[in-house]
C-alpha cells in the first residue's frame, strides 16, 4: 500500500498552460502545469476508495493540515461521503478537524512545531485519525506532527498526502496514502502557495523564476 502512488519522473515537463485555463494574473508566473485539476480529482477518488476499504465500519477523524491541505481535504472528504451514500452495506462515520502547524524557528526543519487551532488534542484519544496533508517535503514536519498526535493516544494514525517530493535530505518518510511522487521542484496551486500566492489556482504547477521574483516575501517578513 505504501508504495502505491503515481510517480512523475524528473524528465516529465507537464502541460503547456495554453492547453488549459489558468487565471490571467498568473499567466506569466508558471513554468508548466504538472498535474491538471482533473487528474487530481481522479487520483483522489481512488485514494478515497482505498481509505474507505481499509477503515470499513469504524469512525474516522479526518484532520486537515491548513492551509495547504484544504483543497485536497475537501475533495477527499467529498469523495468519501459519496462512497458513504452510495455503498449501502458499509459506511464510515466521519469527524473533521482543522489544525495549523507553526514552527518555533523560521522554517528551520530542526526546530520544534506547535499545533494551533483544532479541538483539544485529548479528543483524539481512542480515535482512528487520518491526517490530510498537501505535500511531504523533507518529512521532518510530519515526523514531529505524528509524535505530537501519538502522545494523545489515538487508536491509530494514518496519513494521506496528495504529494511527496523526491528531495535530497528527505527522511524517507512515506505516507500511508499518497497521490503523486513529484520531482524536486517548487509547485503551487490547488491550495499550495508561494508566500500565500497561487492558492487560487486549480492545477498544480511549477512556478518559474519570474513568479518567484514577483511574489518574493518582502524583506523582514517571516
Ligand atoms: N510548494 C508549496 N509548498 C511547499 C512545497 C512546494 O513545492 N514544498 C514544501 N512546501
Ligand atoms: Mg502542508
Amino acid at each position: 500500500m505504501a508504495q502505491d502512488y503515481i510517480k512523475i519522473p524528473d524528465a516529465y515537463h507537464g502541460y503547456a498552460q495554453t492547453h488549459f485555463c489558468v487565471p490571467k494574473h498568473y499567466e506569466e508566473d508558471l513554468e508548466n502545469i504538472l498535474i491538471p485539476w482533473g487528474l487530481i480529482q481522479d487520483r483522489t477518488e481512488r485514494l478515497a476508495r482505498d481509505i474507505f476499504q481499509d477503515v470499513k465500519d469504524e469512525p474516522l477523524t479526518a484532520l486537515c493540515v491548513l492551509k495547504g491541505g484544504y483543497r485536497f481535504f475537501t475533495d477527499l472528504l467529498d469523495k468519501l461521503t459519496t462512497l458513504n451514500r452510495s455503498h449501502g452495506s458499509v459506511s464510515v462515520p466521519l469527524y473533521v478537524d482543522f489544525i495549523r502547524l507553526k514552527s518555533y524557528e523560521n522554517d528551520d526543519s530542526t526546530g520544534d512545531i506547535q499545533v494551533i487551532g483544532g479541538d483539544s488534542m485529548n479528543s483524539l484519544r481512542g480515535r482512528n485519525v487520518l491526517v490530510v496533508e498537501d505535500i511531504i517535503d523533507t518529512g521532518h514536519t510530519m515526523a514531529k506532527l505524528l509524535a505530537i498526535l501519538r502522545q494523545h493516544q489515538p487508536k491509530s494514525v494514518k496519513v494521506a498526502s496528495l504529494l511527496v517530493k523526491r528531495r535530497p535530505g528527505s527522511t524517507g518518510y512515506r505516507p500511508d496514502y499518497c497521490g503523486f511522487e513529484i520531482p524536486n521542484l517548487f509547485v503551487v496551486g490547488y491550495a499550495l502557495d508561494y508566500n500565500e500566492y497561487f492558492r487560487d489556482l486549480n492545477h498544480i504547477c511549477v512556478i518559474n523564476e519570474a513568479g518567484k521574483k514577483k511574489y518574493a516575501a518582502p524583506k523582514g517578513s517571516d
